[in-house]
């Protein structure tokens, strides 16, 4: 298998298992918020990540790979811990540490987009450069919400996003 394949591959499978937890996380999320603009946006947000597994799969599929087991075990429970933990943790952890994680996810995608271009696969690039297009506007919602909140400017400092 050419490396480029491989690398497509170990990003698309970590991607799968990513998204599961993203939309765990979000379910939880929303379902912590009271009724309003952020929460219906939030449920959306976990469509899309709903989405977006359903293509990197296809996509597995394609290049005849399948998911990891563990790590998909793994991440279901990150995200099922996170959406309980959602309830309990206040408002703005939660919409801090999602707009960082998406700031992650847009560029996984565009790393995978890059792999995909050197096999020739070029619908496959068109999907990977529209799903990390999501994520950057997932992350400028979460941004936008985050933006006057008092505790950004030190959340900033550490964690290194906002
Ligand atoms: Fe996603
Ligand atoms: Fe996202």
């Amino acid at each position: 298998m050419s490396d480029s394949k491989a690398r497509l591959i170990r990003i698309l499978q970590n991607a799968y298992s990513g998204e599961v937890a993203a939309a765990y996380a979000y379910r939880g999320h929303w379902k912590s918020l009271k009724d309003g603009p952020e929460r219906e946006q939030i449920k959306r947000i976990e469509e899309e990540e709903w989405d977006h597994r359903r293509r990197v799969g296809e996509w597995l599929e394609k290049l005849r790979a399948k998911p990891k087991p563990t790590r998909e075990k793994i991440f279901w429970t990150i995200g099922r811990t996170l959406g309980v933990t959602c309830h309990v943790s206040g408002w703005f952890m939660p919409m801090y540490f999602a707009g960082r994680l998406e700031s992650k996810n847009s560029i996984e995608y565009e790393d995978a987009a890059e792999f995909a271009q050197e096999l020739g696969m070029d619908d496959c690039v068109d999907d990977l450069i529209d799903m990390a297009r999501v994520e950057v506007e997932h992350e400028e919602f979460f941004r936008s919400v985050v933006a006057d909140h008092r505790m950004l400017p030190a959340m900033k400092r550490v964690f290194r996003w906002g």
